[in-house]
């Protein structure tokens, strides 16, 4: 089994602090408003997948967008790649996946489930104790299960390649080192990013999008001299920390962890988790992983291609050292999502929820709403002029109390209304998500002050 996994369960149980969202609230939310709802939902699901509706995508795509301005485009050491989700299968036995990427299970023979091992214990299954003369469950001795999902090559069942769907985005950057290296005329210490989808067959997938069977990583990994693997894991141990409070993550819900020797994946020498506080306690949403040489130098072994390099001026040939920084973009996305909720008593008792997304992440930039539908040839031309710069929404239906609460729903930093005086004093009002404040304000030039509002929260 994973060290890592069996340990990040046993506190997934028993951790007593908790954020006081309930789950079931956001979990309806995300549904309703089109952020986040079960994969084939029609046919009642399928566990450990979900879809991202048309609001979920764009939070989702902000991430993504963000993380690769700060890490790649941001940085002259760091290159980017997007690599082919199926790797040659040599990939996985050189990686250690093959022989070390598993869980310990269980099967009751009475309810014919499988189980964690290490959650099943104290738990019971759901024939016991009714359907069980004794009261216990009737379970089959612990076995390990890889949790790499397969796949089939080729039209002929007899001569079909059996491959794997990978389980983490970093393999083929370690396989493709030397190619990116070269073509991009990189020297040490630099790093290969790549965003991207990964899965994992989780024996027991729970807690909405936080523990998937498919999801994405964004990862970084930063080739060093072995002199400067402890300079450099200090040192993206503090950028990534950063990239969360940047986010808009109050710090009170954000902390480092690192691992004791007996949890470490065994890829790394050391390892340290920037973690969230959950409605189900404080877990990992980044892992930051002091890898060694143990990627390079097992592809190295397993291809025979040597993938050590030589420094020009030394002439040392040595195999880099990698420090990993490996970001799950759904389970941020879902801290994005708790860390945001918000409800709150308004004027007149009413209550309001409100999503409190930092402007850079936030799905809508703008929404903008008539007054009235006489109103709609200008308002929408307003939209128009905006959605060249910013995601910017229109909607002229209901009374404009209602249509400003569906924004703050969405979290929607602004709203511009156009009214019967905008035609004469050529003028908008732009209302402020989190204090409700209005400014009218000229209808030209709106989209340069829209933007530096929206860049004074960035
Ligand atoms: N390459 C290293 C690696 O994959 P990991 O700690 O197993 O390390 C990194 O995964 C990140 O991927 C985690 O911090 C988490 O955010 C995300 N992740 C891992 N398993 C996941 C799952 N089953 N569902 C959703 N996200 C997952």
């Amino acid at each position: 089994m994973t060290d890592k996994a069996a340990d990040s369960s046993a506190r997934e149980a028993e951790d007593k602090d908790r954020h006081p969202l309930a789950m079931e609230t956001l979990v309806s939310l995300c549904a309703a408003r089109g952020f986040v709802y079960p994969a084939s939902e029609i046919y009642s699901g399928i566990a450990g997948f979900w879809d991202y509706g048309p609001l979920g995508v764009e939070l989702k795509n902000n991430l993504k967008a963000r993380w690769w301005n700060l890490v790649v485009r941001g940085r002259d050491d760091v290159v980017g790649i997007d690599s082919a989700i199926i790797s040659h299968p040599r990939t996985w036995e050189a990686s250690g996946h093959v022989d070390h990427f598993s869980d310990p299970m269980v099967d009751c023979r009475s309810c014919n489930k499988r189980y964690r091992a290490d959650q099943y214990e104290g738990g019971r299954c759901s024939k016991a104790p009714k359907d069980h003369p004794t009261g216990e469950c009737d379970l089959t001795e612990a076995r390990e299960f890889n949790l790499m999902l397969r796949t089939e090559l080729g039209a002929s069942a007899d001569t079909a390649i059996m491959a794997y769907l990978r389980p983490e985005t970093c393999q083929p950057i370690f396989s493709g080192f030397k190619r990116v290296r070269e073509a991009a005329r990189q020297k040490l210490p630099f790093g290969i990013a790549q965003i991207g989808k990964a899965f994992r067959n989780e024996i027991t997938p729970r807690n909405f999008t936080f523990r998937s069977r498919e999801f994405e990583q964004a990862e970084m990994e930063f080739f060093c001299h072995p002199s400067e693997r402890e300079e450099w894991f200090a040192h993206w141990r503090e950028e990534r920390l950063q990239f969360h409070l940047d986010l808009g993550i109050d710090e009170k819900l954000l902390r480092t962890r690192p691992h004791a020797d007996d949890e470490l994946a065994h890829y790394a020498r050391a390892a340290e988790d920037v973690e969230f506080l959950f409605p189900f306690g404080w877990q990992e949403i980044e892992g930051i992983h002091d890898r060694g040489d143990w990627d390079l130098s097992r592809h190295s072994e397993y291809s025979g291609k040597d993938l050590a390099i030589t420094d020009e001026k030394t002439k040392e040939h040595f195999t880099p050292m990698v420090i990993e920084t490996s970001v799950g973009i759904d389970r941020t996305c879902l801290a994005l999502l708790v860390a945001a909720y918000c409800e709150e008593s308004v004027e007149g008792g009413e209550t309001r929820k409100v999503m409190r997304f930092h402007p850079a992440i936030a799905p809508i930039k703008v929404a903008v709403l008539p007054l009235s539908k006489k109103l709609a040839e200008p308002a929408k031309a307003i939209q128009r002029d905006l959605r060249k710069h910013l995601n910017a929404f229109y909607d002229d239906s209901g009374n404009i109390g209602r249509r400003y609460r569906r924004q703050d729903e969405v979290g929607t930093p602004f709203c511009v209304t156009y009214d019967f005086d905008s035609e004469s004093d050529g003028c908008v009002t732009i209302r402020d998500r989190d204090t409700m404040d209005q400014e009218r304000v000229p209808i030209e030039g709106i989209v340069r002050r829209l933007r530096d509002r929206l860049e004074e929260g960035l």
